[in-house]
């Protein structure tokens, strides 16, 4: 069975709790099942780290295996380049990434309004919530191209 990876970065298993009028009430767990709803034959494997370094293992275990990627970063997304190089890595040799946020970080402080993986990401959506990693889903499922 293919699968594709849910990759969550820092403060994001806190989901359900954490400023809930920013980022909803709905849990990790709760998308988790959504996704795997949406997703019929394919696996979803959604992960959440606090560690960067593991984000960065994650990421190259898609360059290796192909498996496309729906990746929100979290605040890594607004300065880590080691991030911006794995994320690179993976799109350069021909893999899905795309950069998904609950929020709308162009609409919060100035410090989100950069994103040092836009450039090398496939795609972004942000500010729809968990219908933003609904929508990347929907895209992966729809392009069987991208599943390797
Ligand atoms: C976020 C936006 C980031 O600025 C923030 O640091 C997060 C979550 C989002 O999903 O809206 O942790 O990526």
């Amino acid at each position: 069975m293919s699968s594709v990876l849910v990759l969550n970065g820092p403060n994001l298993g806190r989901l359900g709790t954490r400023e809930p009028d920013v980022y909803g009430s709905g849990t990790l767990a709760e998308l988790r099942e959504l996704l795997q709803s949406d997703a019929a034959e394919t696996a979803i494997d959604l992960r959440q780290t606090d560690d960067e370094a593991e984000l960065l293992r994650w990421l190259h275990e898609s360059a290796d295996s192909g498996a496309p990627v729906i990746l929100n970063a979290g605040a890594w997304t607004h300065y880590s380049f080691a991030l911006r190089d794995a994320v690179a890595l993976v799109t350069k040799a021909g893999g899905t990434v795309i950069e998904v946020h609950l929020s709308n970080p162009h609409a919060r402080e100035e410090f989100r309004h950069t994103s040092v993986i836009t450039a090398v990401a496939t795609g972004v959506i942000a500010g729809l919530g968990f219908e933003g990693y609904r929508l990347a889903l929907a895209y992966i499922l729809r392009n069987p191209s991208v599943i390797r």
